[in-house]
């Protein structure tokens, strides 16, 4: 199971993920932290051998799903912003502007197959994501309730 830890008592089990208000938003960033679990378990296989064909394009495939979950994501978030007038909104979608550059340079390097899958590239997008998430969005978190959102 991704990014939740529970523990026998129910009271003391929470969320990795922090939750940040908006049901829909909650929703989109579970499915993100699903497909970064999907990717690190690629790459751990991939960490000791070269990829075959098949591997290549079972990695061309998950990364195009990403990438367009990504970018739909983003533009959710960054629209529900300005409808808003969130006040942090040109900062916080620089972030998502850079992290998406950041994925198309990977995806050009696997395109010319000029990439080595490391152990340390498992938690690549999930670390971004966990960070993003719990640290950035999160912060919306307030002002979105204050505007009546959930
Ligand atoms: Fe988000
Ligand atoms: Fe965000």
């Amino acid at each position: 199971m991704f990014g939740f830890k529970s523990s026998a008592s129910k009271d003391t089990s929470h969320c990795l993920l922090k939750e940040v208000g908006i049901a829909e938003i909650n929703k989109q960033h579970l499915r993100l932290a699903s497909y970064a679990v999907e990717f690190s378990l690629i790459v751990d296989e991939l960490s000791d051998r070269e990829p075959t064909n098949q591997d290549w394009r079972r990695i061309d495939a998950l990364l195009s799903k990403i990438m367009r979950y990504v970018a739909k994501h983003f533009s959710e978030e960054e629209a529900l912003m300005r409808e808003h007038g969130y006040p942090d909104y040109a900062a916080h979608k620089k972030l998502h502007d850079k992290f998406t550059a950041e994925m198309l340079k990977m995806q050009s390097e696997i395109n010319n197959r000029n990439i080595k899958f490391k152990k340390k590239m498992s938690s690549l997008l999930w670390d971004w994501l966990y960070h993003h998430i719990n640290e950035i969005d999160y912060k919306y978190r307030e002002f979105f309730l204050g505007k009546g959102l959930s």
